[in-house]
């Protein structure tokens, strides 16, 4: 099913890709937006990842609610109001509505994500269940939760999702700044459900980031295709090799696209040309890795109450689940 005809559309447009992307490269240390991985090849190669056997959060996280999905989905009765923030293919949501469909609920299902191709997907997966209606907002996270929040009508509880440790991808400041901006659009009763990947061994987070099939290089190197087609550019794809590396004392694997020669490339789009020296890299992604406490803090923090918390041992991944008080 695809997403209802009229959701919002307010993805991000060629604008904002242009003015974002030249910022990033202007930098003395260059970066692009990790957010511009996921156009429509993007976001199948990252569905690729999860099938990768070494990358083991997606796998973690749906055995875990699997699990946990009578506990997770109890406090909602049988008016049930999920929103998912960056919700993938919907797989995941799928686990949750199912236990709730199972047991005669009514659901209300919110995806909330920038990508078309994100949203058709999960969509779909959702279509089928009865009882279930589902409202796609092509948004970012915050604005998509606000929009979402205020349809969900009277005054039974809603269940935020976070999941996949797509937290990962903010700083210590920006989580927190994150988090309470989510609180803040929640209201009393509600709930937020949130997926973090755990700190693990050096060797298991560089083969989860750096896989032997090339995926993850191919995923980000797509991005470099993707500001040829949207920007004009004219990245030369065999001048820059992948690499991931795990900074452990910001607790997080980064990864970059290095240049392996000395050379200018233009973003006609963008209205600028960049020069990179040989080995000079472009920084595309964090990825946060967290110890358990350190995720209970991190929603406390920011005003929720923490309900519980489950971890998958052998991908070592957690879901915590907070309240709004
Ligand atoms: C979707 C941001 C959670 O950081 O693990 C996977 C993205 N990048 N492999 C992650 C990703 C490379 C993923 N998140």
């Amino acid at each position: 099913m695809p997403p209802s005809s009229d959701a919002p559309v307010l993805a991000a447009g060629v604008d904002e890709l242009a003015a974002e992307v030249a910022e990033g490269l202007t930098r003395p240390a260059k970066r692009l937006p990790s957010k511009y991985l996921y156009d429509a090849l993007g976001s199948q190669l990252f569905e690729a990842i999860c099938e990768l056997p070494w990358y083991r959060i997606t796998r973690g996280e749906r055995a875990l609610l699997a699990r946990e999905r009578a506990t997770i989905t109890a406090p909602l009765g049988n008016r049930a109001s999920v929103i998912e923030l960056g919700g993938g293919n919907g797989e995941k949501l799928a686990i949750l509505i199912e236990a709730l469909v199972e047991r005669g609920a009514r659901v209300e299902t919110h995806l909330v994500d920038i990508s078309p191709t994100a949203l058709d997907l999960s969509a779909r997966t959702l279509g089928g269940y009865p009882r279930v209606s589902i409202r796609c907002h092509a948004a970012a996270y915050l604005e998509g939760l606000g929009e979402a929040v205020r349809e969900v009508d009277g005054d039974h509880p809603c269940l935020a999702l976070f999941l996949g440790s797509n937290i990962g991808n903010l700083g210590p400041a920006e989580s927190n700044r994150f988090l309470r901006a989510i609180r803040s659009r929640l209201r009393r009763g509600d709930m937020l459900l949130l997926g973090a990947d755990l700190v693990k061994s050096e060797e298991d987070l560089i083969l989860a980031y750096d896989d032997p099939l090339g995926v993850t290089a191919a995923f980000n190197a797509n991005l470099l295709v993707r500001l040829n087609r949207e920007l004009d550019a004219d990245f030369d794809l065999a001048e820059f090799d992948y690499r991931a590396v795990w900074n452990a004392g910001a607790s997080r694997v980064e990864t970059y696209l290095v240049s392996r020669s000395e050379q200018t490339v233009c973003l006609p789009r963008a209205g600028c040309c960049i020069r990179l020296a040989a080995g000079e890299a472009i920084w595309t992604e964090s990825s946060h890795k967290y110890e358990r406490a350190e995720i209970a803090d991190l929603g406390e923090r920011a005003g929720f109450a923490r309900r519980e918390q489950w971890v998958e041992p052998e991908s070592k991944f957690a879901l915590t689940l907070f309240d709004v008080r």
